[in-house]
Order: structure tokens, then C-alpha cells, then sequence
């Protein structure tokens, strides 16, 4: 009797373990195939005019890029970045910050309770001035840091190019040289698919520290309650739920392109001024608005043109929530655990480009695995409006006071205006709050993040680091101002920069004015003391100053004074 129930139990146990191993296994293919596959090749207008290259169109840059650049560089640690993205919001409050452990993005092999990722949202938009347009952030611009892997995944908007940038800070850890480069964009959009937007999981948020399980077991693992690299350990649930948002915000900033270039067509610039006008009246009157007005009817008309056929997708930015806590519990997390417990999985990626890595790690369910492709989440066709709404979301709250003062808060005399622009302001070309802000002003206002005439060039992932065996005189600045002065996206400060060893001598000669940044004798204590490098709340001061000072004067001598010729 007892040996049949104990061959029972054996059966359902067998059979429990290949369900759940049959359940486990992973439906997507590897990463480092699906990386290789090109995006399939479309004819849409769209994919002409915004292209899917890795680095930015010419002439255009990221979000992340003008930031870094208006502030003279990058700054390290990563708490001195927050602080950075905090000063650029009006009201001087912190970006949105939450700890994911467990998480499933590329890097998550080497993020664990102790060493939590860190994502972050900036959420705010800029004053406008008389004449300038204030920045613009909500859902353009997001974080995501590893610190074990030493990296910085960086997903910010392009507003001349009309699409996302994929960025890396690589290197990012004390003492080092970081590079922020351009992703492989083939890599990121395994996951982030569609054309390349933020995902984020849903409602609960159960990987993020918003919920109190995961963020009490990142307070057990670390042994404190102290704040993680300026992330408190514990957030409310409202900072996940609008993390979320900001993600689904940003997505459809990209399908909003799409609709606006293939929804109404090459030709189709009256459909993309009815689309503008209708989305100002949607802005004034959210509520009171009309989806089957006669002027949307007029909108689905001109649409009906030249819509795709096969309709516009709206890609799904949510992946399906994940209880990585609740997995390991009960009766289905003990047999999980007899099935996973001896298998050497390795550490996963390192970095973004150790794919092989990240295919060792444990599979993923299907449903919940973010490589799995995703059904959309719309299939918008000629007879929605949901250009209108994207649109709308363009503009800033400043933008519209502006355009409501001017107009005498009166929407009638700005559909006028709309109605008067010449036809060339909507021509075939990615929709551009900025743009637009102009166009309907009347103004060139300035706006922070177009102009790139003063930055140094946007870098490709995978260009070695400079090695030094020739110019052994170059090794004083690699080690004490590469850090700041190599890769630097602002181009007056990027004066250590060049592709080989004798490029960055010839630059680091030409620029005078090291000679008086390093001579700390002569000018510590004046007015130009603040000049005097590296910056004393730098690492690299640090550093420097426990050296001989005989360092200090070798890198002098390698600028030729002016008076040397
Ligand atoms: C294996 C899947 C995967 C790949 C590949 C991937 N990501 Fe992600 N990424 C995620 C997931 C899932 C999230 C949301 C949750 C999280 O951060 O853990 C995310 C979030 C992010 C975020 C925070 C904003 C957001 O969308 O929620 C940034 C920034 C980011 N990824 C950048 C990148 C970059 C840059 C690349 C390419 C180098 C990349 N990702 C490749 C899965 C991936
Ligand atoms: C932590 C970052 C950092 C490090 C490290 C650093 N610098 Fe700088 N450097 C800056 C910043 C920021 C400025 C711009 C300051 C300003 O304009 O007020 C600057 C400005 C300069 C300038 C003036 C440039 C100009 O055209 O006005 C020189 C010269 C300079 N640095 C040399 C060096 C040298 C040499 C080292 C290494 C010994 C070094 N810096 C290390 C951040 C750094």
C-alpha cells in the first residue's frame, strides 16, 4: 500500500518536473541570433526618413548627449548624475529613480540585491522664455545603471531626428576612463521592439523596489536601510506606476511618427496640418473633444490617402509583470528550485557586447521573457485619430500657455494661424514640438538640444580604448584627464581626443591652456584658482595630488609654452 503511494507521489512528481521544465524553456531564440537579424526591410516613408542606423543621423543628437554637453561633461559617481538631471528641473526635484534586483533587462546577470540595477526617469518640461523653449523630458529620457557591470544603458529622445537614441556609458566606475558610445541598436531593440522605445513591466512592478518585498530584500542583502548611490531603498508604488507611464508615454512618441509621416503620406501635408489643428483643439478642450467631429472626419479622409494598408502598429512597451520573490515560494518554487539549483548558468553579460553571456543565463518563461516578440498593442488604421492625441503630447504645458497668450486664449484664432501656415512647414519630415513651437510663434526660439555645432562627434560601440606604448608621456593625462577631457560630447572640451597615439599628442599640444591648468603654485589661492585642473571635487585631484609633483610638470612640458616658438 505505502509503496504504491510513494509511486504515485514519484509519477506526479516526475510529471510536475517536466511541465515545469517543458514550461521553462525558452521560446525565443538566443540573443546573439536575433541580434544578427537585420529589422526586415519596409518601404514605409517613415523608415526613409527616420533611419535605423546606430549612431544619429548627421547634424542630429541625442537627448543625453546636449545634457552631458550643456554641463561640461559627465559626472561621476552616479549620484553627482542625478544631481545633475535634479538641477535641470524647474522645480529642483529629483528624477524618478527605482532599484530592479531581479530584473530582465540585458545586463541583469550582473545585478543581484546587493548591487541593484538603478532605472531613472527624468519627469519634468522646462519654462519657456521671450525667447527660448524649455526642455523637454517627460518620457524622453531614461537611465538604466548596472554598477557591478560598470555601465550606463542610456534611452533618450532625438527631437531633430524624431527617434530614439541607444547609448552606453561603458567603463563608468571610479578612476576610469568612461566612453559613452551608440549601442548596436540591433542588440537593444531585441527587446525594446518596434523601432526602438522604453519597455517597462506592469502593475504590480513587483521587480522594482516600489514594491515593499523587493525593496525589504535589498535592505537585508545590503545590511542597511541607506540609500543605494542616492536611490533610497524604498519607493512608493506611485514612482513604478509613473515610471510606466513615462515608458508608454515615450512609446508612442515613436508610433506618433509613424502616423504622421505614413498615415498621412508623402503628399499628405494638409492631413498633417488637420492632425495639428485637431491636436491643439484636443489640448484645450481634453474632455469636451470629439472624436467623430466633422474635422476628424475630415482627418480619417485625408488619412484614407495614403494609410498602410496593413494598418500602423502601435508597439507593446509592456512586458508582463514578474514576481521573482513569489517564484521561489510554495510548492511549484521548491520544484523550480530542483530543476534550476545544480545548472551552471555563468554570470551573464558583462557588458553589451557579451551577448554569448546573457544566453547562458536561466531561461525565462515565454510570456514573461522581453525577447519573446510581442503582439502590438494598437493596430491603428485610416479611421483612428490617435495621431491627434500624439501629437498633442508633444507639446509642454509652457508650450501651450505660450500659444494660449498669444492667441488670446481663443483656440479659433490659433486654428486660423494653423490654417495659414505655408504648406512646406508640413512636408514629409518627423514631427518636431520645436519645430512647430517655432512655425506657430512666429519665433525662432532658441531650444537647448538641436544646435550640434558645438559638440565633439558622436561615437560607435566597439572602438577600442586609445593603448599607449609609443607616447609614453600621453599616460599622466590618460590616467588623471581622459576621464573628462576624451569622449566629452561638448567640443571645446574634448581636446584630448583622436584615434590614435600621436593624434592625442598633437591635440593635447595644441591646447595652451594646460600648461596654467596644471601650474597649481602659481595660481592656487587667486581668482583663477577655479580654473586649475583636474577639478578639486574630482577623483582625479585626488589622485593627482598624492602624486610627485615632477608628474604635474612632465605633462606641462609636453605643451610647448607659446613662447617656445
Ligand atoms: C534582453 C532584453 C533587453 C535588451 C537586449 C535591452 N534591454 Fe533595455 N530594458 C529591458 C527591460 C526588460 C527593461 C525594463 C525593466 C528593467 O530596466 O529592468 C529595460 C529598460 C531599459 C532602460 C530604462 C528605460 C526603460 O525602457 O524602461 C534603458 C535606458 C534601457 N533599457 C536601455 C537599453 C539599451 C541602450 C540597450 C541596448 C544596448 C538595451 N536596453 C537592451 C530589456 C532589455
Ligand atoms: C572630472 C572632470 C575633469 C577632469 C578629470 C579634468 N578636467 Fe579639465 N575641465 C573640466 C571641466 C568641467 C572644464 C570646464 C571648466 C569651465 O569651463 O569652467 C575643464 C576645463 C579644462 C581646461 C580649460 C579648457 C578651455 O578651453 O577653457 C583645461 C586646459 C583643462 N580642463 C585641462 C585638464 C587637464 C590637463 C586635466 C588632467 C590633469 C583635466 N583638465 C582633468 C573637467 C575635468
Amino acid at each position: 500500500m505505502k509503496k504504491i503511494t510513494l509511486g504515485i507521489v514519484f509519477v506526479l512528481l516526475v510529471l510536475a518536473i517536466t511541465t515545469i521544465a517543458l514550461f521553462n524553456t525558452p521560446s525565443s531564440a538566443p540573443i546573439t541570433e536575433l541580434a544578427k537579424q537585420n529589422p526586415s526591410k519596409n518601404t514605409y516613408l517613415s523608415s526613409q526618413i527616420i533611419p535605423d542606423t546606430d549612431l544619429p543621423p548627421a547634424g542630429t543628437r541625442s537627448l543625453f548627449d546636449h545634457v552631458i554637453a550643456l554641463n561640461d561633461g559627465l559626472p561621476y559617481p552616479f549620484s553627482k548624475l542625478i544631481a545633475l538631471l535634479k538641477a535641470q528641473n524647474p522645480d529642483n526635484t529629483e528624477p524618478l529613480t527605482l532599484l530592479i534586483p531581479n530584473g530582465r533587462s540585458l545586463l541583469k546577470g550582473q545585478a543581484d540585491n546587493q548591487h541593484p540595477r538603478i532605472v531613472v526617469a527624468s519627469d519634468f518640461d522646462q519654462h519657456n522664455t521671450v525667447t527660448g523653449l524649455g526642455m523637454a523630458t517627460r518620457g524622453q529620457l531614461f537611465l538604466g545603471f548596472v554598477e557591478n557591470a560598470n555601465e550606463i544603458e542610456v534611452l533618450s529622445y532625438n527631437e531633430a531626428a524624431g527617434r530614439f537614441e541607444f547609448q552606453l556609458v561603458q567603463n563608468y566606475c571610479a578612476g576610469c576612463v568612461p566612453r559613452i558610445v551608440y549601442a548596436r541598436r540591433a542588440i537593444c531593440t531585441t527587446c525594446h521592439q518596434g523601432g526602438g522605445a522604453p519597455i517597462f513591466s506592469q502593475r504590480p512592478w513587483n521587480e522594482t523596489n516600489g514594491q515593499q518585498s523587493t525593496a525589504a530584500a535589498i535592505a537585508a542583502a545590503r545590511g542597511n536601510q541607506q540609500a543605494y548611490l542616492g536611490v533610497a531603498l524604498q519607493q512608493p508604488l506611485a514612482n513604478s506606476e509613473r515610471f510606466d507611464q513615462l515608458t508608454d508615454i515615450g512609446n508612442f512618441y515613436q508610433a506618433t511618427q509613424r502616423l504622421w509621416l505614413d498615415g498621412c503620406g508623402k503628399e499628405g501635408n494638409e492631413c498633417r496640418r488637420q492632425m495639428l489643428s485637431l491636436a491643439l483643439q484636443y489640448t484645450d478642450n481634453a474632455g469636451g473633444f470629439d472624436a467623430n467631429s466633422s474635422q476628424a472626419q475630415v482627418l480619417k479622409q485625408l488619412q484614407a490617402v495614403s494609410f498602410p494598408k496593413e494598418g500602423i502598429f502601435v508597439a507593446e512597451s509592456d512586458v508582463l509583470n514578474r514576481d521573482v520573490i513569489g517564484e521561489k515560494q510554495g510548492f511549484k518554487g521548491w520544484l523550480h528550485s530542483l530543476i534550476t539549483r545544480d545548472i551552471k548558468f555563468g554570470e551573464g553579460a558583462k557588458d553589451n557586447e557579451d551577448l554569448s553571456e546573457f544566453d547562458k543565463l536561466p531561461p525565462l518563461r515565454k510570456e514573461l521573457d522581453p525577447l519573446t516578440i510581442r503582439a502590438p498593442k494598437q493596430l491603428l488604421t485610416a479611421n483612428n485619430i490617435d495621431g491627434v492625441y500624439g501629437v498633442a503630447s508633444f507639446f509642454t504645458q509652457a508650450d501651450l500657455k505660450v500659444l494660449a497668450e498669444q492667441n488670446g486664449h481663443n483656440m479659433s484664432h490659433l486654428i486660423k494661424k494653423v490654417n495659414a501656415l505655408p504648406l512646406d512647414v508640413f512636408a514629409a519630415k518627423p514631427f518636431s514640438r520645436v519645430a512647430m513651437m517655432q512655425a506657430l510663434t512666429g519665433k525662432t526660439q532658441t531650444y537647448c538640444c538641436l544646435n550640434t555645432a558645438e559638440m565633439s562627434p558622436p561615437q560607435a560601440s566597439g572602438v577600442p580604448p586609445l593603448t599607449i606604448h609609443k607616447n609614453t608621456q600621453l599616460q599622466a593625462f590618460a590616467d588623471n584627464c581622459f576621464a573628462c577631457h576624451r569622449g566629452n560630447p561638448a567640443k571645446r572640451l574634448n581636446f584630448m581626443a583622436g584615434a590614435n597615439e600621436d593624434e592625442v599628442l598633437a591635440n593635447i599640444q595644441a591646447k595652451k591652456e594646460i600648461r596654467d591648468a596644471l601650474d597649481w603654485e602659481r595660481y592656487e589661492g587667486t581668482d583663477k584658482a577655479s580654473k586649475l585642473m583636474p577639478p578639486r571635487d574630482s577623483l582625479q585631484y585626488q589622485q593627482l595630488k598624492k602624486l610627485d609633483p615632477k608628474v604635474r610638470q612632465q605633462m606641462r612640458d609636453t605643451v610647448p609654452s607659446l613662447f617656445d616658438f
